[in-house]
């Protein structure tokens, strides 16, 4: 969804929406290798800028390779978008989850289908591995973890048998033990699917902290965006888009505050413009993309 999004973004015309100023600030919340910011950066005019964040030093590395004086790029996690200033941005642009080349990099630990250290930080500065924090986790927070970021049934029994291999054997540190361990726990398949594939999802969310950051650059993005700026964000699964759908909407209508009834309402911020997902070509050049759900919104006039 390349080209949709990036006609979502700056108008199929390239025209900046009303209201908006000729020079305009757009940001790319999620350079990856910069897919999508080449193709603004190629629909721009000299005097407009893109701002990137991406918190995966190897993005950034890539980013650094792109000369062109209306682009920079910022090693942050995109939570810290509201440090941008307020009503400066004609468009942001989030493409949620990993990138291929995370994916694909059996060094990352991301995927079951490679063996490699159980890693699956997005940024490998900081913070705790997935085998870290399994090293001493309790067995109903992984299980909880399973649960509600991986939605999977078997979320108890995997739980356990993390931990009794824990004990057993000493701590699970590849992604090869990993899913080999789910594999022999659960015992139904979903058709076409590998069985840790839900527990993968779960430990990827939660040690990123993938819903978390989500709902903070969502908040902070109302601030950012200038009034009649767009958002778009392509979300991969369920749990993502449902946060994305039911920000929109509560901020596409006039919100009263029930504590103090009498009170006029605070204007409505945002307008749904559109829910796209990819056409079935997309789907076959790229099956990632099939449980890709796009969303664009509108900041409204209103400034407030
Ligand atoms: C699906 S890829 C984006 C691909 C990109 N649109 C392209 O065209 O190459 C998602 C990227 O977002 C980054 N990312 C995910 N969550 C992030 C966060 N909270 N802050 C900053 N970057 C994040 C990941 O490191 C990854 O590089």
């Amino acid at each position: 969804m390349l080209d949709e999004a990036v006609d979502a973004l700056l108008g199929a015309d390239n025209a900046p929406p009303a209201g908006v100023a000729p020079a305009r600030t757009y940001v790319d919340a999620t350079f990856g290798r910069g897919g999508h910011s080449r193709m603004i950066l190629s629909r721009l005019s000299a005097q407009d800028r893109l701002v990137a964040f991406d918190r995966d030093p190897a993005a950034v590395a890539c980013a650094a390779q792109i000369a062109d004086p209306r682009f920079s790029i910022r090693h942050q996690g995109f939570g810290q978008l509201g440090q941008l200033g307020e009503s400066v941005a004609a468009g942001i642009l989030l493409d949620l989850g990993v990138s291929s080349p995370q994916i694909d990099d059996p060094a990352r630990g991301f995927s079951f289908r490679f063996n490699g250290p159980l890693d699956m930080r997005m940024d490998t500065s900081s913070g705790q591995s997935v085998a870290q924090w399994l090293a001493n986790a309790q067995a109903t927070q992984i299980a909880e973890v399973i649960r509600d970021y991986g939605e999977e049934r078997f979320a108890g029994a995997i739980a356990k048998a993390i931990v009794a291999r824990r004990q057993e054997r000493g701590p699970i540190s590849t992604t090869a033990e990993l899913a080999q361990l789910v594999a022999d726990t659960v015992k139904t398949r979903e058709p076409g699917q590998n069985p840790a594939t839900r527990t993968f999802q779960a430990f990827r969310i939660f040690i990123n902290a993938e819903l978390e950051a989500l709902q903070t650059v969502l908040a902070a993005s109302i601030n950012v965006l200038q009034p009649n700026g767009k958002l778009v964000v392509i979300s991969f699964h369920s749990l993502e888009d449902r946060i994305v759908k039911q920000f929109i909407a509560g901020h596409s209508r006039e919100q009263y505050d029930r504590r103090t009834p009498f009170a006029p309402p605070k204007p409505m911020r945002l307008r749904a413009v559109a829910r796209l997902r990819p056409g079935a070509a997309e789907v076959a050049a790229n099956p990632r993309a099939r449980s890709a759900i796009m969303r664009v919104a509108q900041r409204t006039g209103v400034g407030a």
